[in-house]
């Protein structure tokens, strides 16, 4: 569910919840649906990556993808193209366009995208 979050005086944001900490193992992706976006969460040691889970090639889901954490990429498992989780950007053919990257939010236990 998303929920509007004041960060600031300025700003505010909204989010919405993906899972808990302890539901994705490091090296692991999963895909979510929330808020009307379709969210790869990928989890590199402590730290957690939200890209678009369509891959821009042919509209596969990239959590099902395997994970390169030295690389900080995940590679579309239907044809082989990898993204760099930090831009979205394709790092290999056949993928040209690059995938939305989502900001990830960790609050406790709670882990979360700021919905754009
Ligand atoms: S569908 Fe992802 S590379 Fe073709």
């Amino acid at each position: 569910m998303a929920e509007a979050t004041k960060q600031d005086d300025t700003a505010e944001v909204t989010t919405a919840r993906l899972c808990a900490v302890g539901d994705l193992a490091p090296g692991e992706a999963r895909r979510y649906d929330v808020a009307g976006l379709r969210v790869a969460l990928v989890r590199i040691g402590d730290d957690f990556h939200a890209v678009g889970d369509r891959c821009s090639h042919e509209d596969y889901s990239l959590a099902d993808g395997e994970v390169f954490a030295a690389e900080c990429q995940i590679e579309c498992a239907k044809h082989g193209s990898m993204f760099d989780l930090l831009t979205g950007d394709p790092r290999s053919f056949p993928a040209t366009k690059p995938v939305p990257v989502y900001t990830v939010v960790v609050d406790g236990d709670d882990v979360s995208v700021v919905v754009p």
